[in-house]
């Protein structure tokens, strides 16, 4: 079975044929990076008019890339949401159009679903049961996996998402879009100088806040600028703090996600899971706990089309498949997933 997924749910248009014996055929992704840069965060309406431009040029290419023509493709994959209304529309309707022209079925899938499925990929793939952490732009999750759409959540965050603390900081610090990869690089030449929180540790539970460190950031940020020897090594130390609060926090409530479970399987993905210090420090942690971690690779990290054809596939191999009616939820807690 060959499936063609789609992915639009925000800045990236994302394309992949995904074969349920031979593993991932093709993928190809286009990102708004550049376009959007300009405005230092994504313009919803120019995602959608981008994706519309893109994405049929984009499922032509991996069909011809993939040596395959539409008559090999026996399913359609997209992200439904949650995400922009807009960009999903795009994907929703192009996927479901193709589908009915192609009289072959076409499946909704859940963008942090696929997120979760994407170390899936991989040559050493996780077993379930296992605990996953889902950090990306919109969503900070930490669910317990029994198997495929059984996913209960443990704890999510109150207000910022991981994404979004790092995005903010970024901008706060004038770092520009995208903020979580220019805070990353940032904070390699810094060291923390200062004691930053690790929100919500202190007590039981395994949601997140990621708002207050923020605050703090910006705090200790305006400080800096008040010295009269400022320099841009002070910005360096405090993205690093930031950056080490942010990891340090993950971890701990990792551990505790991992203790109270008692699974020794953690899965991390979403676009933060390509931040360097967040994976040495969950990695250090597992080790410690003696239980394997799991990453998807780093192009998989961020948002993909292979993840959604994977999530897609096993979906439609048990049967599962939406009506004719074009389906987009840009809001959609996980836990109603089945
Ligand atoms: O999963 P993703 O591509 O899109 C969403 O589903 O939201 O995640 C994007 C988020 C952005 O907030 C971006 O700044 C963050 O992932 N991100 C990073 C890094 N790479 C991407 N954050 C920290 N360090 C990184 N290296
Ligand atoms: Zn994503």
């Amino acid at each position: 079975m060959y499936v063609l997924g789609i992915e639009t749910s925000c800045d990236e248009t994302g394309v992949a044929i995904y074969h349920a014996k031979q593993g991932l055929i093709n993928h190809i992704l286009h990102s708004q990076v550049e376009m959007h840069s300009e405005y230092g965060g994504v313009v919803p309406e120019l995602a959608s008019r981008d994706h519309i431009r893109k994405l049929v040029p984009l499922i032509k290419q991996s069909l011809q890339e993939s040596g395959l023509s539409s008559a090999d493709i026996n399913g359609i994959a997209y992200t439904a949401g949650p995400g922009l209304m807009g960009a999903l529309l795009v994907g929703a309707a192009t996927a479901r159009s193709l589908a009915w022209a192609w009289d072959i079925p076409a499946v909704s899938v859940h963008h942090m679903e696929g997120h979760l499925l994407a170390p899936m990929l991989e040559e050493n793939p996780p077993a379930f049961p296992f605990v996953a952490l889902l950090i990306s732009g919109g969503h900070t999750l930490l669910v317990k996996v029994e198997g495929i759409g059984h996913y209960q959540l443990l704890g999510e965050s109150l207000d910022d998402a991981a994404g979004e603390a790092f995005d903010k900081t970024a901008k706060m610090l004038g770092l520009g879009y995208p903020g979580g990869p220019k805070l990353s690089a940032l904070a390699e030449h810094g060291t923390p100088q200062i004691k930053f929180p690790r929100p919500m540790t202190d007590r039981p539970g395994l949601d997140f806040s990621f708002s207050g460190l923020k605050t703090f950031t910006l705090n200790a940020f305006n400080a800096s600028e008040l010295d009269p020897n400022k320099t841009e090594q002070n910005k360096a130390n405090i993205a690093a703090g930031f950056q080490q609060a942010v990891a340090e926090t993950l971890s701990i409530k990792c551990k505790r996600a991992l203790q109270q479970t008692g699974l020794k399987r953690l899965v991390v993905a979403g676009g933060v899971s390509a931040n360097q210090q967040i994976r040495t420090s969950l990695t250090e942690m597992t080790a410690k706990e003696q239980a394997q971690i799991y990453f998807p690779r780093l192009e998989f990290c961020t948002d993909n089309g292979a993840m959604i054809a994977y999530a897609g596939c096993q979906r439609l191999m048990v049967g599962q498949q939406q009506g004719l009616e074009i389906f987009a939820r840009p809001r959609w807690p996980i836990s109603e997933l089945y």
